[in-house]
């Protein structure tokens, strides 16, 4: 595998803007994208390992088993396959594995806004790869990461968002997105989501409260990275995990709550911010589906449903959507 790296240089500038809008509305906010340091994508991937997580367990049952027949919907030689937040990529390895296997021409352009990913990624592929294709890895935000990527591409697309992160975006921005990446793509380009299905609500709480304490880690180490970014002086031990269902939502909610009445000073924002005891600042959301949300989804922005694959315990699907354009 050959590879290269393009790096968008906004992204800090994006961090600092976020954190002085975040933490000065009510209620307080901060968003998942950041969770993604050195540190954070490392405790990411060994939350996908965890035995609570059943999310990653139960896509790769889904790529492991279904990839072939995927690909095999896919008629023409050559494949560019775009991928948004490829995390360490362990997943995918799959889906590249089919289309080497059945003899078509691959070009991989994964995006991710955490470098880290990458180096992750490299050194999984090295050992699961045989075949010779091209990687070009794009850090960046996923729509500027796919504005660069789409013109590197000339073949047919497949675009992979997998992992359930479209769960992280509230409704409204969800159909958005999709408008968004649907403007990018080409009439007959694919495009394949992983969305977490909606279950009995002990499973999801365990998932996202693990029994390490993984969660935990990881949803913190966003206050060292402000830490360590903004010479910020978070006292971690002053604040909370805390991850719940809610139903009426249909998802969960990840949110750290401080423990007491405290002051926190951004050297680099000049800026004081002040939390109650008890205050919560909203991570993230992890929306969670029914079969039926992914065909409304898909017909609001613009996608036909070709296929949705599920894992043998009918926790997770993966569906593959073809864009429609009047041509
Ligand atoms: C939940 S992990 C999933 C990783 C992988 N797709 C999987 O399924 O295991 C999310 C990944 O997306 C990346 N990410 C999160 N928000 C992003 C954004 N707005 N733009 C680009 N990458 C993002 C993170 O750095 C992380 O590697």
């Amino acid at each position: 595998m050959s590879f290269k790296l393009i790096k968008e240089t906004e992204l800090h500038d994006d961090f600092e803007i976020e954190i002085l809008t975040g933490l000065s509305q009510s209620p307080k906010k901060l968003s998942s994208k950041y969770f993604y340091d050195e540190y954070g994508s490392e405790l990411f991937q060994q939350i996908t390992h965890h035995n609570d997580y059943y999310l990653t367990k139960s896509e790769k049952e889904i790529l492991a088993t279904r990839s072939n027949d995927l690909i095999k919907n896919i008629l023409d030689a050559n494949i560019d396959l775009i991928e948004l937040g490829v995390g360490d990529g362990h997943k995918t390895t799959h889906l590249i594995n089919a289309i080497l296997n059945n003899k078509k021409r691959l070009k991989y352009i994964p995006i991710d806004i955490s470098e880290k990913a990458f180096q992750q990624m490299n050194e999984i592929y090295s050992k699961t790869h045989n075949g010779e294709f091209e990687t070009l890895g794009i850090v960046a935000d996923y729509i500027d990461g796919i504005r660069i990527a789409k013109k590197q591409s000339n073949s047919r697309v497949l675009l992979l968002f997998l992992g359930s992160n479209i769960g992280n975006f509230d409704s409204t921005n969800t159909k958005s997105f999709l408008k968004k990446i649907w403007n990018q793509l080409n009439h007959g380009d694919y495009f394949l989501i992983g969305f977490d299905l909606k279950k009995d609500i002990s499973t999801l709480m365990r998932a996202y409260n693990d029994s390490d304490g993984l969660t935990e880690k990881f949803n913190l180490n966003i206050l060292n990275r402000i830490n360590n970014t903004m010479q910020a002086d978070f006292k971690i031990e002053n604040f909370q995990h805390f991850g719940c269902y809610n139903p009426i939502l249909g998802a969960m909610e990840s949110f750290l709550i401080s423990l007491k009445d405290q002051d926190v000073y951004v050297k680099k924002l000049s800026q004081v911010f002040s939390f109650k005891r008890y205050e919560p600042i909203h991570l993230e959301y992890s929306f969670k589906y029914l079969e039926s949300d992914i065909f409304d989804l898909a017909k609001k922005t613009g996608y036909l449903v070709e296929e949705i694959y599920h894992d043998s315990r009918k926790f997770f699907a993966n569906a593959l959507w073809k864009v429609e354009k009047n041509v």
